[in-house]
């Protein structure tokens, strides 16, 4: 156990907001590998998010065969055509041109789970909220997000996914619930901008819009 708390400073406050502002969901990737040892590094940090009970739940899986890559590729192509199928008009031109998942450049893919009823933590905090354990598992997906991004590296969450499907073409235990499949690399491009704000598919709310007072 450490005894000296870091400061945090105005310098370290405003690079942090720039961390969060020049976050992206990245889709195009540079296929050049993370350094040795990078990718358990990161996930280390990401087991630093806070856990219901802290029964640390998440699982986490890297995909490096290429079979197993190939049938999560088909499995994301279906979802998507039928994700497709769901718009018409202007939404269904946009949706047709955007790329919602790095598969095929990303050097590393990541699938993320949630151990439903995990021994560790006793249950405590799960008993009327069990959907604690995925909320726990987002939380370390965001941590690795975040401290990928403080090197310069992009995350990209695919979610057009069967997760019934894509259990068993990993070969994890049927009861995992999938929480989202990674693409880990160096972007492409660097934006300040999410991608769907670009491609005229959504733009972001006002904060205030969101905050209510009772
Ligand atoms: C739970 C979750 C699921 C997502 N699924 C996808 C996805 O399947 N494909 C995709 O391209 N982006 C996906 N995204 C990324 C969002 O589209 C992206 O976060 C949003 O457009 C805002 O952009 P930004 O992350 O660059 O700020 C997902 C994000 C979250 C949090």
């Amino acid at each position: 156990m450490t005894t000296m708390a870091p400061d945090f400073d105005d310098a370290f406050r405003a690079k942090f907001a720039d961390l969060l502002i020049w976050r992206r969901d990245v889709r195009h990737f540079e296929t050049r590998p993370l350094p040795k040892g990078c990718i358990e590094r990161l996930l280390g940090l990401a087991c630093l998010a806070p856990s219901v009970g802290l029964s640390e739940p998440w699982r986490f899986v890297l995909v490096d065969d290429p079979d197993r890559r190939r049938a999560v590729r088909e499995n994301f192509l279906a979802a998507n055509a039928e994700a497709f199928a769901q718009y018409d008009g202007e939404r269904a031109k946009i949706y047709a041109q955007l790329k919602l998942a790095g598969l095929d450049d990303a050097p590393v893919q990541l699938a993320v789970f949630a151990e439903p009823e995990p021994e560790q933590g006793a249950g405590l905090g799960r008993r009327t909220m069990p959907e604690t354990v995925c909320y726990s598992a987002v939380a370390a997906i965001y941590t690795l997000w975040l401290a990928a991004r403080a090197e310069g590296i992009g995350l990209g969450w695919v979610s057009i996914l069967d997760p019934e499907p894509l259990n068993r073409s990993l070969g994890v235990p049927e009861h995992w619930r999938l929480i989202g499949y990674f693409c880990i690399g160096y972007p492409a491009q660097v934006r300040d901008t999410p991608e769907l704000v670009q491609m005229h598919w959504e733009k972001r709310s006002d904060p205030a819009s969101l905050i209510f007072r009772r």
